[in-house]
């Protein structure tokens, strides 16, 4: 890695990349820190963003997202809350570390070649970030998606170059039968000759390629995690980011999160709901119960109420399922209580929903 220093302010790094291993073009710029905190937990509010150096392509800005506080919408005498800001990778989404470490890692093992054909079911999330890495990358698209989903992820991803598959959802829901239908259609077409199946909800290169996010909190709050919650879809996120902070301290409570309505882990059955990215329906493979501690059920519509706030009182604009991550993080650190650290993750950016009706 050769990039130097740019500084994103929040509690930041100060670091080469911090991504997995082997996920070497990926994630590769490195922000200063400009920690003016002294452990205060003060910031101040106009830093300097100084670009010193460039990337060879847009997979370089993949990580080394800000972390902050949340100092309004948290109410006093309960844990701080901290916020990692994951809007800000290149298609606005975590779901850009995934596909960095699903695509290097076929390539590493030889499963992927130049010419190959990569296929995967998603609800446009992860489907965007696939597509920009195969874009960059050169190897062709072909993705099952939903209108069910956000129409901007479906041109996102077509914007790519990716060929987009869509199966309809008559009530324009994610329904239990929609996600299993996807990746039926999705295994169907990666029988095809020189095809690649991604397959997010069972491949173990998925949680490898959030390590990275979790080693930079490690580094962005330096005084220790004591709690982490995340919104739980495929489940990569929460595992990849749990396996770094437990190896770490092993006291770190880890809480999944899941739409109340689709109480799959907290209650054993499926439901309707229009949380994007989670409450797919079945039990993610990747949930490896030893990496979590909770299982929590937000209410959807608490979940969006607090969207709003995030916009109108922390300026942080993202999507449903952020919060979702927040109105559990607010219980949880009422529970641990005051001189803990609690983390979760703004997972995408609003600005993914803007025209449908949740900032309405
Ligand atoms: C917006 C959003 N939030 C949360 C998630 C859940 O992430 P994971 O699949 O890593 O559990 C996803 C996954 O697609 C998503 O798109």
């Amino acid at each position: 890695m050769r990039y130097t220093e740019r500084s994103r302010h929040a509690m930041g790094t100060n670091r080469k990349a911090s991504s997995g291993a082997n996920l070497d073009s990926c994630m590769g710029l490195s922000f200063g820190l400009q920690d003016s905190t002294q452990n205060t937990g003060r910031l101040t509010s106009n830093p300097i963003m100084s670009t010193v150096s460039c990337a060879p392509n847009v997979l370089g800005a993949i990580g080394n997202t800000p972390c902050v506080e949340l100092r309004h919408v948290v109410p006093k005498d309960c844990a701080r809350v901290f916020i990692k800001l994951e809007g800000l990778n290149p298609t606005g989404s975590y779901k850009d570390r995934m596909a960095c470490s699903v695509i290097e890692e076929a390539e590493r093992r030889g499963d992927l070649k130049p010419g190959m054909t990569v296929v995967e079911a998603t609800g446009g999330s992860t489907g965007s970030s696939l597509a920009l890495v195969c874009a960059v990358k050169g190897y062709n698209f072909t993705v099952v998606s939903s209108d069910a989903f956000a129409e901007e992820k479906l041109k996102t991803m077509a914007a790519f170059g990716a060929n987009v598959d869509i199966i309809h959802s008559p009530t324009g829901k994610i329904t239990p039968e929609l996600i299993p239908a996807m990746r039926e259609r999705a295994r169907e077409l990666s029988q095809a000759s020189d095809h690649y199946y991604a397959d997010q909800f069972s491949n173990q290169d998925v949680p490898v390629g959030y390590e990275g996010l979790g080693r930079e909190l490690l580094k962005q709050i330096p005084e220790g995690i004591d709690a982490f919650c995340g919104a739980v879809g495929g489940a990569g996120m929460v595992m990849g980011v749990s396996k770094i902070l437990k190896s770490h301290n092993p006291n770190c409570q880890v809480t999944v999160v899941e739409p109340a309505s689709a109480p799959v882990i907290t209650k054993g059955h499926g439901g309707q709901h229009s949380v994007e990215g989670i409450g797919i329906g079945f039990l993610p493979p990747l949930l490896n119960k030893e990496l979590y501690d909770n299982a929590l059920a937000v209410e959807e519509a608490e979940g969006r109420a607090m969207v709003r706030r995030l916009a109108k009182e922390e300026g942080v604009l993202a999507g449903t399922s952020t919060g979702l991550n927040v109105v559990a993080a607010i219980q949880l650190a009422k529970q641990i209580g005051p001189g803990k650290n609690l983390v979760t993750v703004a997972c995408d950016t609003g600005l993914k929903y803007v025209r449908g009706d949740l900032y309405t």
